[in-house]
């Protein structure tokens, strides 16, 4: 198990800009080190270069008081004054529309709740689901508990409407199906009376999908969380036949408050319609613009017709931000290089974390000639990934049986550190939004060779070239544009950069048609899309639709994104294939054995013959490396009808993959025998070279495995000389 995690307040910082770090003693450490250092290499693997980092000599260097830190996982809805009657003895109503997600759990689920949470006994009201799925209504006065529940289990993820009417000394509960099945009763209720006086709840705060436990400063601390969605939670005057409603818009008038989640559906706002002003706000993230029970397919897109999108999904594993108390803070220092950075953290009990971040150089300082993408938006979608080791498919993909280090030790039981953008919440449904603001185990060095870890072999093999490079990164780019890029003479990518918003594509469009070079030395690379929002830094939404090699698919209906409105999924299905900007696309994965590239014809054309100086006419290419080849994992290659340039040169094929390696979903219309890599050539990664705009050009080697051959034989090999010519050459200014 870990002993000591943390993170940093923000992935990439300039200099002058401060940095907080954020670190819980998992292991109960007293105190515990803290030492800024460079990274450099992360690959501790018996086959890999050795961890390799530089000391920095930080302010902040030096030991500090160990904590264990708190995390309230789970997403709710927050009105801070929420409840509203003027006159309790009157009796209020209770309404809300459900659709549970997870009643196997057998675990109280609060759909909508009102507690004094400073007073003993919490004195307030909760409408809750029990563990046996039938709808409950508790009562507490600080002394004496009550609760009625309908002898009744609620259906999981079908549509019901549930009514409490609290009189001044009995409470009627009520549910209705809202899309009976024939012969399915469609309404149950019940009254019962209660032993004591409505206790006054007055000016204390709702909550929606949970239930408010303790309050710490800013912090909320909640329990009993909902796994569904909610719709329409409304507080209003008794009404004496809750059974009679048919629907919940009979309702609407005259509410104390009534949460209108159809509105502001891009925010994190919840809107009280009732005009009232009991507007509250969502806590960790809970997803939006999800079809609500009107919805028929009428719309696919939200923005057409938020009223049929009324609902929030809530659940009990979402995670924002941990809001861990600042261990220490750090101005970065004017003179500091860019670089990728790390805080290391350790303590006597043996535990040591890496907590990274990526330092830019100063806006108006000079650049370097190179800059390096660091992925910080696909780091984000694979961050605390469970998916790759808790597939039942993982062991028959990998060819392998799977080896769980100690962050997939610790994370199978950590379900509190938050999902990644592979995973499905624990009630089933797909992860569409993933955070910064928690420790993410796996963008560490001395991890597994994949995204941070694996991208650390480029950065390497850049230090180990004494080639003078910064650091640019996913969320600098997005805010941005061009601005940043334009500086540089060349961008060099890591081994998977995967994840893009539409204002990184454009930027990198507008970069490459004017004179940009940019080298990708990745595969599966500029191929989902990402939305961000201007209120939620360090926040990304991803929505998996009908195509793509994918963990999940949303449901219909759910596949544009909250933050921004565009559509998701692949970039492919956006128009904007990953061929357009790079000449190459992802065309077939596997992950048991890696391979190499042999020289195609198109390779001995003279506007390619800078690439292959020192470089034979039948050398395998790569066929050596920390991951056995330079050919692997995730391939990519061209093609015309998705948009490689016709003058683009593909220069070498990857051959020899096993029978593991396979098409990839989007490039087969119907499934076929013979879509593996021993029965069909279009399994291949492909290494292509193209000339854009004015003097721009592009190189792309089209597999994640390219970049972990690099330091093979002390950096003096194939792959390292095709890819040290590139350089060399794209940072000439001289014309192509
Ligand atoms: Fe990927």
């Amino acid at each position: 198990m870990l002993k000591i995690v943390g993170y940093t307040d923000r992935p990439s910082v300039r200099p002058g800009e401060g940095l907080a770090f954020k670190v819980s003693c998992e292991g109960g450490a007293a105190e515990y080190d803290a030492e800024i250092l460079r990274l450099i290499c992360g690959d501790d693997s018996p086959q890999g270069p050795g961890f390799k980092s530089d000391p920095v000599a930080a302010s902040v260097n030096g030991r500090y008081p160990g904590r264990k830190q708190r995390i309230n996982c789970g997403s709710f809805g927050y009105v801070e004054r929420g409840f509203v009657t003027h006159d309790h003895t009157g009796g209020f109503t209770l309404a809300v529309v459900i659709q549970p997600t997870w009643l196997t759990k057998k675990a109280d689920q609060a759909l909508l709740a009102c507690r004094a949470v400073d007073e003993p006994g919490r004195p307030g009201w909760s409408l809750l689901l029990d563990a046996a799925a039938r709808p409950v209504f508790e009562l507490s006065n600080g002394h004496h508990d009550y609760a009625i529940h309908l002898d009744l289990a609620v259906p999981e993820k079908r549509w019901s409407l549930i009514i409490v009417a609290v009189a001044g000394s009995s409470v009627t509960i009520s549910h209705r199906l809202l899309t009976p099945l024939p012969k399915e009763g469609a309404v149950a209720s019940m009254t019962a009376p209660f032993p004591f006086a409505i206790p006054r709840t007055r000016g204390l705060p709702v909550t929606i999908a949970a239930e408010l436990a303790s309050v710490e400063g800013e912090r909320l601390f909640t329990t009993r969380h909902y796994d569904g969605k909610i719709e329409s939670p409304l507080i209003r005057p008794w009404i004496d036949d809750p059974e009679s409603v048919g629907t919940i818009d009979s309702l609407f008038a005259g509410c104390y408050a009534r949460w209108d989640f159809s509105q502001s559906i891009g925010s994190q706002d919840i809107v009280d319609a009732s005009g009232h002003g009991r507007h509250g706000r969502l806590v960790n993230l809970p997803t939006r613009a999800v079809t609500g029970h009107n919805w028929k397919g009428q719309t696919l897109r939200w923005s057409d017709r938020p009223d049929l999108y009324g609902a929030i999904h809530f659940h009990c594993d979402d995670l924002h931000d941990m809001q861990w108390e600042t261990d220490f803070s750090w101005t970065i220092p004017a003179d500091l290089k860019s670089g990728v950075y790390a805080a290391r953290v350790s303590c006597a009990d043996g535990g040591e974390d890496f907590l990274p971040f990526f330092v830019l150089p100063a806006k108006k300082a000079p650049k370097a000639p190179v800059a390096f993408l660091a992925s910080t938006f696909t780091f984000m979608a694979y961050a605390n990934s469970h998916h790759g080791y808790e597939d039942a498919l993982s062991e028959v993909c990998y060819g392998a049986l799977l080896e769980l280090g100690p962050a997939e030790q610790f994370l199978k039981e950590r379900r509190d550190f938050g999902i990644s953008l592979y995973d499905r919440h624990r009630d089933g449904s797909g992860g569409v939004y993933s955070s910064w603001h928690r420790p993410i185990l796996n963008t560490r060095p001395k991890r597994a060779l994949w995204n941070f870890n694996a991208d650390l072999h480029v950065v390497d093999w850049l230090t180990e070239t004494s080639q003078h490079f910064d650091i640019i990164t996913d969320d600098h780019i997005h805010a941005e544009g061009v601005e940043l890029l334009r500086d540089y003479r060349c961008i060099v990518t890591g081994s998977h950069p995967e994840y893009h918003s539409t204002e990184m594509l454009d930027a990198f469009d507008t970069y490459l048609q004017n004179g940009g070079r940019l080298m990708y030395l990745g595969g599966n690379g500029f191929y989902w899309r990402v939305a961000t929002h201007s209120d939620l830094p360090g926040v990304i939404e991803v929505r998996r639709g009908e195509a793509g090699t994918r963990c999940f698919e949303l449901p219909p209906g759910e596949r544009f994104h909250s933050f921004t409105g565009e559509f998701g999924g692949l970039w492919r299905s956006n128009g904007r294939a990953p061929q357009t900007l790079v000449g190459v696309g992802f065309v077939a994965e596997g992950f048991d054995e890696n391979s190499h590239f042999v020289r195609t014809e198109q390779s001995f054309d003279p506007r390619a013959a800078f690439i292959f100086e020192g470089v034979g006419r039948d050398e395998k290419i790569g066929d050596f490396g920390v991951l056995g080849g330079a050919a692997g994992y995730e391939l990519d290659a061209a093609d015309p009808e998705l948009g490689t340039p016709p003058h683009a040169l593909v220069l070498a094929r990857s051959v020899e993959h096993s029978n593991v390696f396979l098409l990839t979903p989007e490039e087969m219309l119907a499934g076929f025998p013979g879509a593996d890599a021993i029965e069909n050539p279009k399994v291949r990664a492909e290494l292509v070279y193209f000339e854009t705009g004015t003097d721009g050009a592009v190189f792309s080697t089209g597999s994640i495995t390219w970049a972990a051959s690099l330091c093979h034989n002390s950096y003096d090999n194939n792959v390292a000389r095709i890819t040290g010519n590139v350089l060399r050459r794209f940072i000439d200014p001289r014309p192509l």
